[in-house]
């Protein structure tokens, strides 16, 4: 049955599930959908996590740590993690510790100052930071003199370049006027905004009430410091969203113009986060219901001005994202899409991603592990993964479809050595018979174009180019849905 039928825009008509469904895409079919949503990676990495082993250990980490130290002149970034939140959102799917015990936070920081101390002296002199994220948890948990420490840390081991892309993940509801201050007198130029919804009726059933009122007197003092790009975090698919509902959050989200919007699909994994299991699977939307909610989010962004950048994310056409999707130079890492890629990514904190010199290595995810580590004298590496030649090829494709939705198959064979066509033989047969027949993918003399309507639906074309998905024989899930 199909989910939408073609009428002029603006309708509301009763979805298969009797939930109101928007009147536009008119292509997306309950069949497709069905096919389609399966569970998937959203490729912040490839491969990814999931990969990850104890093989690739703390001696692993110093040699790629090493190798990378050779140019000192290559840009850098920097990830800083900050768990802490002082209470749980149901929904959350981030590595948080919950903690109203701030002396907790300052031992961690005496820890992460170490940490950052320990990878400068191994990058021999590599100092130059274009890109800089501190996440979380919550960073601005974090008390004014605690920011100005950790910064002044970072500041004193490495040199953050003018114009970097420097940013901090808020949490508008523990976040003050005076830590909006400082950040931005210390250079943070980026800010990424949680949200999520609106609705009283949604905020309550996720234990996150965030008063409108409250995130919007942030935002505008966030504008009045000068933050050069503001962005705002929504998720569809969380408890009792209705396409109404939920349209009012995004109505109210594009009044305020923020730089950039993320509007993710909720992560719904149970099996990992103890703390989803506290929802209620029958106040969920269906399936149906939570694919017509991004429809409706995202129309009512491209209405309200906004350009689509790639899968899930919106920004104002004079934003330097929608600029690089323009110029199909958009690229994306484990802080999300950026403009200013620099070829090795420094991860400190628990649980804190690195990819150095063709590797990924990933931090300890508990204290008592981290703090161990670090007395010793060691990196806290728990696991990582060293990237074979075919890695790096699938990387790239991967990369290049989820950013710009576009591949030419011509570019990979000079950049790899390889011929595109014969390597990728097996692949580009299974997307002609799914993606292509379902229209969802172009390919024409060795280019790959994602159509609108497969934009939605791009990891699932990813995932043919994935081949540790395709030697998964368990049937264990480990991803959420794709849509
Ligand atoms: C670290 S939080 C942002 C900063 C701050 N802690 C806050 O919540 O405002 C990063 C973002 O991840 C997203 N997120 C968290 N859990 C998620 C899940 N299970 N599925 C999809 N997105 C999720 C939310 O949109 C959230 O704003
Ligand atoms: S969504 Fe943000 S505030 Fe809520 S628990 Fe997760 S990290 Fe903390």
């Amino acid at each position: 049955m199909s989910l939408e039928v073609p009428r002029p825009r603006g309708g509301l008509v009763p979805g298969s599930d009797g939930a109101a469904v928007p009147a536009r895409e008119p292509e997306v079919t309950v069949e497709l959908l069905r096919r389609y949503d399966r569970p998937g990676p959203r490729y912040t990495s490839y491969p990814t996590a999931v990969e990850f082993h104890a093989g690739f250990d703390e001696a692993a980490y110093r040699e790629h740590l090493a190798r990378a130290s050779a140019d000192r002149d290559a840009p850098l970034s920097l990830y800083l993690h900050l768990p802490f939140c002082e209470e749980r959102c149901t929904f959350c799917g981030c590595m948080v510790i919950i903690t109203k015990k701030r002396e907790v936070a300052a031992h961690y920081l005496d820890y992460l100052h170490r940490e950052i101390a320990l990878l400068a002296e191994h990058l021999s002199g590599r100092r130059r930071v274009v890109q800089y994220h501190w996440g979380g948890g919550t960073p601005t948990y974090l008390s004014v003199p605690q920011i100005e420490a950790l910064s002044a840390t970072v500041s004193r081991h490495f040199d953050i370049q003018p114009g970097a892309e420097v940013a901090i993940e808020v949490d508008p509801r523990v976040t003050s006027f005076a830590q909006l201050e400082t950040l931005r007198a210390l250079g943070f130029n980026r800010l990424s905004m949680g949200v999520q919804d609106f609705t009283a009726e949604v905020q309550q059933a996720v234990n996150r009430v965030q008063g409108e009122d409250q995130t919007r007197a942030l935002f505008e003092r966030a504008r009045e410091l000068g933050y050069v790009s503001i962005n705002i975090d929504l998720i569809y698919g969380l408890p009792f969203q209705t396409l109404d509902s939920f349209g009012r959050s995004v109505d109210a989200v594009v009044r305020m113009r923020p730089d950039r919007v993320a509007v993710y699909s909720f992560a719904h994994v149970p099996w990992i986060r103890g703390n989803q299991r506290r929802l209620r699977p029958e106040d969920l939307p269906s399936p149906e219901t939570k694919l017509a909610l991004f429809v409706e989010a995202r129309q009512r962004f491209l209405d309200g001005g906004y350009q689509a950048i790639g899968m899930d994310h919106f920004a104002l056409p004079e934003d330097e994202l929608a600029r690089a999707t323009r110029s199909r130079t958009l690229h994306r890492n484990f802080m999300g899409y950026t403009v200013k890629p620099a070829p090795d990514m420094l991860g400190a904190g628990v649980s804190a991603i690195g990819d150095v010199a063709g590797a990924f290595a990933q931090n300890v995810k508990k204290l008592s592990q981290y703090y161990a580590a670090l007395d010793a004298g060691r990196f806290p590496i728990e696991r990582g993964y060293r990237l074979s030649p075919d890695d790096h090829v699938r990387r790239h494709v991967i990369a290049q479809l989820m950013c710009n939705f576009h591949l030419d198959g011509g570019d990979v064979s000079r950049r790899f050595g390889i011929d595109f066509d014969s390597y990728f033989a097996r692949e580009l047969e299974e997307l002609r018979s799914g993606p292509v027949a379902d229209g969802f993918l172009e390919v024409d003399g060795g280019r790959l174009e994602v159509t609108p309507r497969g934009r939605l639906f791009v990891r699932n074309v990813c995932m043919v180019f994935d081949r540790y998905l395709r030697e998964k024989t368990s049937g264990t899930p480990v991803f959420s849905r794709t849509v």
